[in-house]
């Protein structure tokens, strides 16, 4: 019965406008932001996806979870530092159903942010783990897939 609330209530869906906004940073990761990352890493897995952003969730503030094969990822206020290289792939999101869009993205990027331990961290990415972060990343800036879109793939999705 959870997993049925889940699946048709939970998940922001575009075009509603939290989606769209520049989500809160996020003053420290205390008790109730530890919270929320396990709620998001326990959704995430719900909807088998591989990244979620707070405001996907309706929380306006910068979070999120990333898991690209080797554990979840926690991160507050996660800042791009470093970017080099591209990757082109087709990407979906949980907030977007049933659009699928090439993205270039940056092959190697390093991240900073504070972990759900409360700590600063920086991480390196690279492939397909560089390319999770950053989508996440866009969900903060109020950025989604369908901002990728050619103009004749708008025109398709009914955008
Ligand atoms: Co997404």
């Amino acid at each position: 019965m959870a997993k049925k609330i889940i699946e048709t209530d939970l998940i922001k869906k575009y075009p509603e406008a939290i989606l769209r906004v520049r989500s809160a940073e996020v003053e420290k990761v205390g008790h109730l932001e530890k919270v929320l990352f396990k709620q998001m890493v326990e959704i995430m897995k719900v909807y088998k996806g591989v990244g979620l952003a707070a405001p996907q969730i309706g929380i306006s503030r910068r979070l999120i979870v990333v898991d690209a094969g080797e554990g979840p990822v926690f991160l507050a206020n996660p800042r791009i530092t470093k970017a080099t290289g591209t990757q082109v792939l087709e990407e979906g999101c949980l907030s977007v159903p049933g659009a699928f869009v090439e993205v270039c993205r940056k092959s190697e990027v390093t991240v900073t942010g504070i972990n759900n331990k409360g700590k600063f961290v920086e991480i390196k990415a690279e492939g397909f783990f560089a390319r999770a972060l950053q989508h996440e990343i866009d969900h903060l800036e109020g950025k989604l897939i369908i901002d990728y879109m050619t103009f004749d793939d708008k025109i398709k999705f009914g955008i």
